[in-house]
């Protein structure tokens, strides 16, 4: 069955979306509405179909509401809808925010209306490109078992491969793609900035580590964290780190700060492995907890 689909905030997520719905026959797209009609028009264009319309009332019903404006702007857009009188009970309303719940629906809920979160673990900088390497794509769902039994299968038919979650969880979830994506290029820029203060220029910096890099995830990937560690910490070798947090600290603490914390975790990933002796190890948690 075709279900219609209003989309809100049709910007690199929404309308990406919205075309692989389209295109894939699942959806009808009807009413898109944007900041400004321009956005909702250039939206059209890109999604193949719909309607731009320049005010919310100008909606009509539809079984299925994606909202992806801004994070930020996702309860507003909620309040609205339910201000608005266009909902009818048993519409589903979802949006894609990794950080929030489906619960910042909840005024929609409370009218009948089956809510859901639906995050993918993709970049959607380049709508073309997302749209034609969408499928393989995680989503987590989170929300209301109706809204769940309707977002999920369609995704699952994009492509996708889901995962419900626990919205109590929703949190720890997002930081955990936050550490392991975002501030995986920190972490990666830290190391380029401390490859310049040993002399070295950045793109000679980049090229040599690049294979350490990828390597590295290969066999974090492969292995599992216990077995792909390997280093100072993971032979015990204490007075390296000592010397390292102290270089750090001289060029940039917050660096030295992130070594350390991070150097606790490669600790127990040390402990677990067994290699070094563990009096060893007890010397690098003296030299990560002695205060600098
Ligand atoms: N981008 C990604 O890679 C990605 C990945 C996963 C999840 N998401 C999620 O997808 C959602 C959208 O992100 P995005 O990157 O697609 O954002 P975006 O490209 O900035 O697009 C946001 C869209 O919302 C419109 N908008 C802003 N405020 C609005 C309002 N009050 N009412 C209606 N429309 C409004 C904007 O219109 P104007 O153009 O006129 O400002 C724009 O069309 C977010 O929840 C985000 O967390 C994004």
């Amino acid at each position: 069955m075709t279900l219609t689909l209003n989309l809100i905030g049709p910007g690199r997520a929404g309308r990406t979306l919205a075309k692989l719905l389209l295109s894939a026959g699942l959806c009808t797209v009807q009413d898109v509405l944007g900041r400004n009609a321009g956005s909702a028009q250039d939206a059209v264009a890109f999604i193949g179909g719909g309607r731009a319309q320049d005010e919310m009332q100008a909606m009509r019903p539809a079984a299925l509401w994606l909202l992806t404006p801004p994070d930020g702007a996702i309860a507003a857009v909620a309040e609205a809808l339910a201000q608005s009188g266009l909902l009818r009970a048993g519409d589903t309303v979802f949006h894609c925010s990794g950080a929030l719940p489906a619960a910042v629906l909840a005024p929609l809920a409370a009218q009948g209306v089956h809510i859901a979160s639906v995050h993918p673990l993709k970049s959607f900088a380049d709508p073309a490109a997302a749209a034609a390497g969408f499928a393989g794509t995680w989503c987590t769902l989170e929300g209301d078992a109706a809204a769940i039994a309707v977002v999920r299968p369609l995704f699952e038919l994009l492509g996708a491969r889901t995962a419900v979650i626990d919205a109590a969880g929703k949190t720890a979830y997002h930081a955990a793609a936050v550490l392991v994506c975002n501030d995986l290029v920190a972490l990666l820029e830290a190391g380029w900035r401390s490859a310049e203060s040993a002399g070295l220029d950045r793109a000679t910096a980049q090229a040599m580590f690049e294979p350490l890099v990828r390597e590295t995830l290969d066999n974090v990937f492969r292995l599992g964290t216990v077995r792909a560690l390997t280093g100072p910490v993971a032979r015990g070798d204490a007075a390296v780190v000592a010397r390292q947090i102290d270089e750090l600290q001289r060029s940039d603490p917050r660096v030295a700060e992130a070594y350390r914390a991070l150097s606790c975790i490669a600790l127990e990933l040390a402990r677990a492995q067994g290699t070094a002796a563990q009096a060893l190890l007890d010397n690098v948690a003296a030299v990560l907890a002695k205060p600098r």
